[in-house]
């Protein structure tokens, strides 16, 4: 099949690109660059089988992605192109509404102008919050959004479950909420390219560990878990990438009967940030300079995933290990720093 991937140069994006193209479809990448690097098409060229189509465009720009889907002709659609920067979502709420529904918006009306069967939407495992119980299933309670970046998920699904329900909906779609997505491709080509300082752990450890950053701060060390850092479920981005071909190949196999269905995608179990910082020196045989410094305002102690739902019926689960995410995400880092980009 013909699928678009917006937001198909970022981190999440990229890696879905290989995937998607080694399974047989054709990716058609659309990204304008705002949160990525062009030289990154140019690797998932030598990574894909085939060449994929490359757009430089804003989704939010309505002729330019009309053209695009004109001349693309896309089957399905994978909706990446989205701000996710949780703390700056709450010093810049309309940058974020903008964008991430802002986009959802444009995509979704030409989705029904060109009748593209199918799509995949980027969630978060954001929208249960704080959970009552762990794992959290796709049936846990949607909980008060605690950040812009939050909120513009939960409107995002919203707007889907909205759709279906409009009697007269053929367009099927797939919400995944992802719980930490890490690591990188193994070929160390493409991986995740924050810019500026990171929020997210994993690029502050291997920031760390290259010595672009001085020491990395774990924040919080009096949470209720055995060590008293936060626990996340933290997933290979390459699984996570092959979890879209299988929504996407589910969505065209199931067409008749699918609605608007929901699955998480995550390892369905935690690693605390302390193990994780273990781990990496494990993989690395490196020492890391850190601390603990207080708890980040909005951090949830622990949360972790029930996948069982996508085995069930995407037949997919997780097979690679936290180890394996920090070696290849070791590796990206150190690639990074060698190769002209
Ligand atoms: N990385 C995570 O931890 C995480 C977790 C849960 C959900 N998500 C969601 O997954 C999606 C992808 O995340 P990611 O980590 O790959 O982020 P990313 O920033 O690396 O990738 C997003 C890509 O979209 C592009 N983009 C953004 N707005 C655009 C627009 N209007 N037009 C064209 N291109 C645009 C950016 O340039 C970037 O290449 C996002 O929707 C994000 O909210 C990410």
């Amino acid at each position: 099949m013909r699928i678009a991937v917006t937001g198909g140069a970022g981190f999440i994006g990229s890696h879905t690109v290989v995937a998607l193209a080694n399974a047989g479809h054709h990716p058609i990448i659309i990204d304008d660059f705002r949160n990525s690097k062009p030289f990154i098409v140019g690797r998932l060229e030598s990574l894909c089988k085939g060449k994929p189509s490359f757009h430089e465009a804003d989704c939010n720009d309505r002729d330019k992605m009309a053209g695009i889907f004109e001349k693309e002709q896309p089957e399905g659609i994978i909706h990446f192109a989205a701000y996710k920067a949780v703390g700056e979502s709450v010093r810049e709420p309309l940058k974020y509404y903008r964008n991430n529904v802002g986009s959802l918006l444009n995509v979704l009306e030409l989705q029904r102008q060109f009748g593209i069967p199918y799509f995949v939407f980027s969630s978060s495992c954001t929208v249960y919050g704080v959970p009552d119980e762990l794992p959290v299933t796709e049936t846990s309670p949607v909980k008060k959004a605690q950040s812009p970046y939050g909120f513009t998920k939960q409107v995002g699904e919203q707007i889907l479950f909205d759709l279906q329900k409009a009697a007269s909906e053929s367009a099927k779609s797939v919400i995944l909420r992802y719980f930490n997505p890490i690591g990188a491709h193994p070929s160390g080509l493409i991986g995740e390219l924050p810019l500026g300082e990171p929020e997210n752990l994993v690029p502050y450890i291997t920031q760390t560990a290259a010595g672009i950053r001085e020491q990395l701060t774990i924040f919080g060390k009096d949470y209720e878990t055995p060590d008293g850092t936060a626990i996340r479920d933290y997933i290979h981005v390459m699984d996570l990438a092959e979890a879209h071909v299988r929504a996407i190949d589910w969505l065209a196999e199931k067409r008749s009967e699918a609605g608007t269905e929901v699955f998480n995608l995550g390892a369905g179990s935690g690693s605390s940030v302390k193990e994780v910082v273990e781990t990496f020196e494990d993989v690395s045989g490196l020492k890391l300079n850190y601390r603990y410094g207080p708890r980040r305002p909005g951090d949830v102690p622990a949360i972790y995933a029930n996948a069982d739902k996508a085995l069930k019926i995407l037949g997919w689960a997780v097979q690679r290990k936290l180890s394996d995410a920090l070696r290849d995400a070791w590796n990206w880092q150190q690639q990074l720093q060698k190769l002209p980009v």
